[in-house]
């Protein structure tokens, strides 16, 4: 087998962690990067990669590649979507696929506005504009969900095969300090809040979860038939906004940093998944499954697989421990 060329779109927190995963595996060539980031051509040295563009499209024109790893903030991903498969690449697109942003309204602030029904027949209908120009040009579209291939959950899924119980309850949890990027602030360009840039997480796991138990049992997955949600705004709170020094991101414009989200399944089974951009002690991404014989509580993160204390910060450098952790003393 020839090595698949890829084109990396976007270089920042989620670019540098394909570029990882992707410069390990050895049937992989990532021949060039699109970002504006200033250190992109640094990081290209780095990874031995020979091209840096300053613009994603440069990477569609290249006849060479294979396939277009879409790293991009969440409103430019249908976009860059379709012109991939128009291009004729093959997409791997960051999560979450789309979102709603208000690009029919004018004003700034679109996110406590709009209403949800609203908001969500109009992703819909650029969920299915993306999907068309998948179809028509023959490429195929690849949503890469981390969760689903993380050991801890691939293991999950195993001991759910073989225990052969009823999956009757999941409770699952993605939550953290907050998002380091300004995208993330507003409506506009994410497309949604916590429960879509963090929630997006444990709700495709627990989709694909519930899928493969009915593809075991039944033949057919077993769908979500209903959901609701709740939101909030935690950085509004006025005793929070009165506090000098803060810990956790307070900046949310139009978006919440706080959801709640309930799935009832066709087979009358429930998961709960919470996503807040204000939990401190570095990043949450838990899930505990009650089945008919058996629990199984999933610590992605924090688990203690490693155990460490330092008394000042730097003593462990740049060495990563926990995403988002707030310091590295203690
Ligand atoms: N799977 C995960 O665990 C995970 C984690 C973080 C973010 N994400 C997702 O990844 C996406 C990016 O997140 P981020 O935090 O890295 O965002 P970011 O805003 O920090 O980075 C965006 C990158 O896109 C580049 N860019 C912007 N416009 C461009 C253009 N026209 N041409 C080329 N490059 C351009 C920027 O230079 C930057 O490198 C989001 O959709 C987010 O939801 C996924």
């Amino acid at each position: 087998m020839e090595k698949v060329k890829i084109g990396l779109a976007g270089t920042d927190f989620a670019g540098r962690l394909h570029l990882d995963c992707l410069s390990s595996l050895n049937k992989v060539e990532i021949c060039a990067i699109a970002s504006l980031d200033p250190d992109a051509k640094d990081l290209a040295k780095r990874y031995g990669i020979p091209e840096v563009y300053d613009d994603y499209r440069r990477l569609l024109e290249r006849k060479d590649l294979d396939v277009i790893d879409i790293c991009l903030p969440t409103d430019m991903h249908q976009d860059a979507c379709i012109l991939a498969a128009q291009a004729k690449k093959h997409i791997i697109c960051e999560k979450p696929l789309t979102g709603y942003f208000g690009k029919e309204r004018p004003e700034d602030n679109v996110g406590f506005e709009v209403s949800k029904e609203v908001m969500l027949n109009q992703m819909k209908k650029e969920c299915k504009l993306v999907e068309k120009a998948v179809k028509e040009n023959g490429v195929k579209f690849m949503y890469a969900e981390n969760w689903v291939y993380a050991p801890p959950f691939v293991k999950l899924k195993n001991l759910m095969r073989v225990s052969g119980g009823t999956v009757i309850e999941i409770r699952s949890d993605m939550s953290h300090s907050g998002s380091q990027a300004p995208y993330s602030r507003r409506w506009k360009t994410s497309g949604g809040g916590s429960l879509m840039r963090l929630g997006a997480h444990p709700v495709s796991a627990v989709i694909h979860l519930k899928h493969y138990e009915g593809l075991l049992k039944r033949g057919s997955p077993v769908r979500a038939k209903s959901v609701f949600a709740e939101v909030a705004q935690h950085c509004k709170i006025e005793s929070f906004q009165k506090e000098d020094k803060k810990y956790i991101v307070s900046e949310w414009v139009d978006v919440e940093d706080w959801g709640v989200i309930v799935i009832t399944f066709e087979d009358g089974s429930n998961a709960t998944i919470f996503s807040s951009d204000g939990v401190l002690g570095g990043v949450r991404n838990k899930m505990e499954v009650y089945m008919s014989n058996a629990v199984i509580h999933m610590n992605m993160n924090p688990n203690n697989t490693l155990e460490v204390y330092a008394p000042e910060p730097h003593i462990f450098g740049d060495e990563y421990l926990v995403e988002r952790l707030e310091t590295k003393a203690g």
